[in-house]
């Protein structure tokens, strides 16, 4: 029988430890905001700004929302981003992606203060991840790592597998599998012969970002199945990059959608707000 890993659970259980550092932080007036920046209206975007503001207000953190219309040309963001920056009370800066056509995502993760990457995207945090150093840790990713360690999954010495190769999951994701001592592969759409290579994962991590892509072909029995995708399938219900019902009997633990990966990512994002920013506070 495989275990089903619980990212609701785990969620909310980081979510109650952060509401509690929260409050000691605030009891020794230590207090910071959460600036929420999106442009346009995306509805997906839309879904997961309210989120990331929901959460914040369990937990305890102001946020300060910046809703932008579509028609924002960069440097008006830029300036935006670049007053946040100084204002002593914004603790951390979240730009809502994708961006509109018009403004350069690079330029204006570049612009945001690494002291204020919640996100974990500025260059300077990215490479403090690859070289060992601390810093801001890309939420999704991070996320991952918390599932399996609460779960009680082993990392060290593991052949871990990770599929995509995208700046937000899949690179970072592999950095800090290897920062736990596994054994890392990352495969991308240009891999050849992908099957024998998963099939030697003690754990696989699946950002492929298409529907139910991985079937138990792509698996070795007993296996940890980690699933990042979300996606609608044909009925309009959420499923993952894996093809939960032939995959799982095959794992000894795997992460539903929705309900696995996808919670994690706003509760790691807060833990950057608190252990990250809420630590810079003097
Ligand atoms: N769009 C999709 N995922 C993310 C995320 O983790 N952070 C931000 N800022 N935008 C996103």
């Amino acid at each position: 029988m495989y275990q089903i890993i619980d990212g609701k659970k785990i969620s909310q259980e980081i979510k109650d430890e952060l509401k509690e550092k929260t409050a000691a932080l605030k009891a020794q007036g230590k207090t910071f905001a959460l600036a929420v920046i999106q442009v346009g209206d995306d509805p997906a975007s839309s879904v997961y700004v309210r989120n990331k503001k929901r959460a914040c207000e369990y937990i305890g953190i102001e946020s300060v929302s910046y809703e932008l219309p579509r028609e924002t040309t960069e440097e008006e963001l830029l300036r935006l981003v670049r007053e946040l920056n100084e204002d002593p009370k914004i603790g951390g800066i979240l730009v809502q992606l994708p961006l509109p056509e018009q403004i350069s995502e690079d330029k204006v993760l570049l612009a945001i203060s690494p002291e204020k990457d919640v996100d974990g995207f500025h260059p300077v945090n990215v490479g403090n991840l690859s070289i060992g150093r601390p810093g801001f840790i890309s939420c999704t990713p991070a996320g991952v790592i918390q599932l399996l360690k609460r779960s009680g999954i082993q990392i060290e010495g593991k052949e871990c597998v990770v599929l995509g190769r995208s700046n937000i999951v899949g690179k970072p994701m592999a950095m800090l599998l290897l920062r736990e001592n596994a054994t890392v592969t990352v495969c991308h759409s240009r891999t050849r012969n992908l099957k024998e290579i998963t099939r030697r994962a003690d754990i696989l991590v699946a950002a492929v970002g298409k529907p139910r892509f991985i079937d138990a072909d792509y698996i070795k029995e007993g296996a940890v199945v980690i699933d990042v995708g979300i996606h609608r399938n044909e009925d309009n219900k959420l499923c993952g990059d894996v093809d939960f019902d032939s995959v799982a009997p095959h794992t000894s633990a795997i992460t539903p959608v929705p309900g696995g990966v996808g919670p994690m990512t706003i509760a790691m994002l807060m833990y950057n707000c608190v252990e990250g920013a809420g630590r810079n506070l003097d």
